[in-house]
Order: C-alpha cells, then sequence, then structure tokens
C-alpha cells in the first residue's frame, strides 16, 4: 500500500488545471448501456473508480476502448449478461449507477447491493422506489437486487424523489437514464440538481433522448423508443477544483486554477471570501471551464457551514474546509446534512494538533496557531483529501496511509502539487 509524505509549511504558488468529474463520468459511462452505437467521451480522469466501472461495463457487454489519456469510446455490442457482481459493488458503490440503463435497455438487472460504507449507512431505496414507479418490480436475493421490466418496457410516471436527507444524486441519475427509453413521460419532482446531473441530461440528449429542466428540481422526460450514439466531453471536477482552491488558501498560497467549474462551487465561493480567502475569475465567472486566481496570506477568518444538496455547500468539501477552518482565528460551527456520519477525519485532524469537537452531525472547530505533521489515515475519499491538505500547512512531515482511497478521486495528486511547490511524494507503506 502507498501513502504520501509530506513536508508542511510551504507555499503553494503557479498554475494547476482541473481534470474531468470522477462523479459526472461514471453515470455517463453507464449510459452506454442504453444504446448499441459507440458513445465518445473525452475529459475522462484516469482513476481507480474509471477502472472498476470499465470493468463492470465490459462485464455487461460494453467494450471501453481508451482512445488517449482522458478519452474513450464504449459501445454496447453483447446484450445478455446483466449482472454486476459483488466483486466490483463492493469496491465502488457508484457501480448501481448500471441499473437504471439495464432495466430500459434490456427488461432486467441483476446488481448486487451496495453496503454501507465509511461515511455511514447509504440506502438505495429511493431508486428502486423510482424505477418502481416506472414499472420495474424487484426481490432480493443472495444480496442481490433482481429487477425486472414486465411487458420488456418501462412506462413513464410521475416521480417525488425527495428523502429525509434531500434528493439522491445516483438515485436521479438511475430514474433520469431509465425514463428515456420508457414509454411516454416522466416527470421526477425533487430531482437533484448537481451539475454531474445535468451533464448527463446533456449526454442523452445528444443521444435523442428528451429532457427538460435537468439542473432543477423538476425534470420532465419523454420518453424515446431508442437512443443512438453520441460525443461528449465530460465536465470538470468541482470537488477538485475546491480542494486545489483550499490548499493555496490553507498555505498562504496563490494558484491559478484553470478548467475551473467556478459555475457550480458559488457555495464553497463564497464562504472562501467569508473567511479571508480572494478568489478572482481572471475571465468569465459564469464558466464551467474559467481561469481563477484563488490568494491565501491574510488572517483567516471563521465561518460557519452547513452540506447540502446542490447548489449548497457539498458534502463532498466539508473535509477540505474543516482542515482550512482549524486554522481560522476564531471557532466555526460545521453542520453535516447529507451524511451525519462523514466525520472520519475529525480524529486524525485531531492528531495534527486541531482542537475539534464532534457531537451528533455537528463538529465545533477551534482554531489553533499551526498544525503539527503526523502519521494519519482516513478510510474515505474526501476526509483524506482533507488530511492532505492539513499536511501540506502543518509543521513537519506528515503522512497520509492508505492513499488508495484518495486515488479513486484524484489523478496522481502529488504530482500535481509538487509541481506548484509542495514537497510531497508517494512512497511504499513498507519501506
Ligand atoms: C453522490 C456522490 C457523492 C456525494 C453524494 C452527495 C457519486 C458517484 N457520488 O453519491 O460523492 O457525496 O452524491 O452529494 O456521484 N439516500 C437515501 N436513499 C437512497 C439514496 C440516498 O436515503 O436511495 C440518502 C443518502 O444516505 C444520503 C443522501 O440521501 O444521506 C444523499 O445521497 P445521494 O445523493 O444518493 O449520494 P450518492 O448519489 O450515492
Amino acid at each position: 500500500m502507498d501513502m504520501f509524505e509530506i513536508e508542511g509549511s510551504r507555499r503553494l504558488s503557479g498554475e494547476i488545471a482541473v481534470n474531468g468529474s470522477k462523479n459526472a463520468a461514471l453515470p455517463i459511462m453507464a449510459a452506454a448501456l442504453l444504446t448499441q452505437e459507440p458513445v465518445r467521451l473525452s475529459d475522462v480522469p484516469d482513476l481507480s473508480d474509471i477502472r472498476n466501472m470499465q470493468k463492470l461495463l465490459t462485464e455487461l457487454g460494453c467494450a471501453v476502448e481508451r482512445t488517449g489519456k482522458h478519452d474513450c469510446i464504449l459501445h454496447t455490442t453483447d446484450t445478455t449478461e446483466s449482472h454486476a457482481r459483488y466483486d466490483i459493488v463492493k469496491t465502488m458503490r457508484a457501480s448501481v449507477c448500471v441499473l437504471g440503463p439495464l432495466l430500459a435497455a434490456r427488461g432486467k438487472a441483476r446488481v448486487s447491493l451496495p453496503g454501507g460504507c465509511a461515511i455511514g449507512q447509504r440506502p438505495i431505496d429511493l431508486h428502486l422506489k423510482g424505477l418502481e414507479a416506472l414499472g420495474a418490480t424487484f426481490e432480493l436475493e443472495g444480496g442481490d437486487v433482481i429487477g425486472r421490466v414486465p411487458g420488456g418496457r418501462l412506462r413513464g410516471n410521475r416521480i417525488f424523489l425527495g428523502g429525509a436527507f434531500g434528493s439522491t444524486v445516483l438515485g436521479t441519475a438511475n430514474i433520469l437514464s431509465a425514463a428515456v427509453l420508457a414509454q411516454g413521460t416522466t416527470v421526477i419532482e425533487s430531482a437533484a440538481c448537481e451539475p454531474e446531473i445535468v451533464d448527463l441530461a446533456n449526454l442523452l440528449s445528444a443521444m435523442g433522448a428528451r429532457i427538460t429542466g435537468a439542473g432543477s428540481p423538476r425534470i420532465v422526460v419523454e420518453g424515446v423508443e431508442q437512443l443512438g450514439g453520441g460525443s461528449h466531453q465530460i465536465i470538470p471536477d468541482r470537488i477538485e477544483a475546491g480542494t486545489f482552491m483550499v490548499a493555496a488558501a490553507i498555505t498562504a498560497g496563490e494558484l491559478t486554477i484553470t478548467n475551473c467549474p467556478l459555475d457550480a462551487l458559488m457555495a464553497a465561493t463564497n464562504c472562501l471570501e467569508q473567511i479571508g480567502v480572494e478568489v478572482e475569475a481572471l475571465d468569465d465567472a459564469s464558466s464551467m471551464r474559467a481561469r481563477v486566481r484563488v490568494a491565501g496570506g491574510r488572517a483567516l477568518r471563521p465561518c460557519d457551514i452547513t452540506t447540502q444538496p446542490h447548489p449548497g455547500f457539498p458534502t463532498d468539501l466539508q473535509a477540505q474546509f474543516m482542515a482550512l477552518l482549524t486554522l481560522a482565528d476564531g471557532t466555526s460551527v460545521i453542520t453535516e446534512k447529507i451524511f451525519p456520519e462523514r466525520f472520519l477525519h475529525v480524529a486524525e485532524l485531531s492528531r495534527m494538533g486541531a482542537q475539534l469537537f464532534r457531537q451528533g452531525p455537528t463538529a465545533i472547530v477551534s482554531g489553533v496557531r499551526r498544525l503539527v505533521g503526523a502519521p494519519v489515515m482516513a478510510s474515505d475519499l474526501r476526509a483524506s483529501a482533507g488530511l492532505v491538505l492539513a499536511g501540506l500547512a502543518a509543521e513537519g512531515t506528515t503522512r497520509v496511509l492508505r492513499v488508495y482511497h484518495l486515488d479513486r478521486g484524484y489523478e496522481k495528486l502529488e504530482e500535481r502539487l509538487a509541481k506548484v511547490g509542495a514537497r510531497i511524494k508517494r512512497v511504499s507503506e513498507e519501506e
């Protein structure tokens, strides 16, 4: 297993580019199951989650050919296999996003039920409720959800998809990807408004789907008989962009972030401005591919953050902002409204000298003057990113263990941070 070794207290400066979005790419890749014509994608990041999806699609008869570092062609040629096996699903919960496309295109699906994960219980009841409303039936066998479509074709319906924690992103992706081939009209109310859903809808529309309202809480889909192929460039990753912004801020550095989806980051940039970090669009602030200058350097002010569905503050940036606020001059309150258990980084940041107190879904962050390097480990992707950021600011050496979690969502993070002045390297934990 690999770890990162970081010598902290170095200001970052220079230019860093944001890669394509993992969370947009995963359901978009699964949508290639909806057609037997080729789907061409660019800006697909080279990450372990993407490689897992590639493996899963290949097992499901959809060949994935990498035509460049970040380009691929997906082509479904064999529709006989509809089983997403536990081996793959257990490594990546997002495998569940093949469920909707399989039911719509093949009338059947067998998907191993994703278990809980480090950030808490993660049910798929809303996915199933939505697909049932479209006419699918489900039973559970051997830990697998077996879905069938009596009559072979889904039927449009009106679906309320809100749950106790708001809407569901992958649930919306699943219902949307199923409704495009259903007979008649589907209305998804309380749909997720995340930019990744808009990106999926854009690809589906390019394939011939008829969708309005993506990006709003009400999506309307007029089902079509079949879909063709399409070409699509994946949007840049807003969570990676937000992580780079915090990297500039926490090291009192200055980064120019290119290919930055600034328009999708308003909640995060609003917090950064409150904290005292300069965020300046060097071109169009309403762009999803902007050039943005982010400069720390002034004293950090505290800021209260509540995670919410988009356009609220993203849960996937909570750990990174907590790392930043550990160094603010005062007390911040961070409340997690999407995954109330998502605080694995609290104990680890405390090992680096952070003053944190967690109660239920809330953490109180009392700013300290400095963090000190330590060996730390987190068992989820974004918590690990928070620890790397803390390591960049801390005095001395920080070792972030088990970076395979981080590799799920950030491509060669250490090399890219090193290019802007971080002293960070990947070493084997055995060394
Ligand atoms: C996606 C993202 C993940 C992000 C999350 C919230 C991908 C691959 N992952 O995950 O990085 O943190 O959105 O922005 O895109 N819920 C239910 N029932 C369901 C489904 C969800 O109760 O059937 C609950 C979840 O437990 C959670 C909340 O709804 O409390 C939101 O989860 P959801 O939006 O579904 O997260 P994912 O789509 O799995």
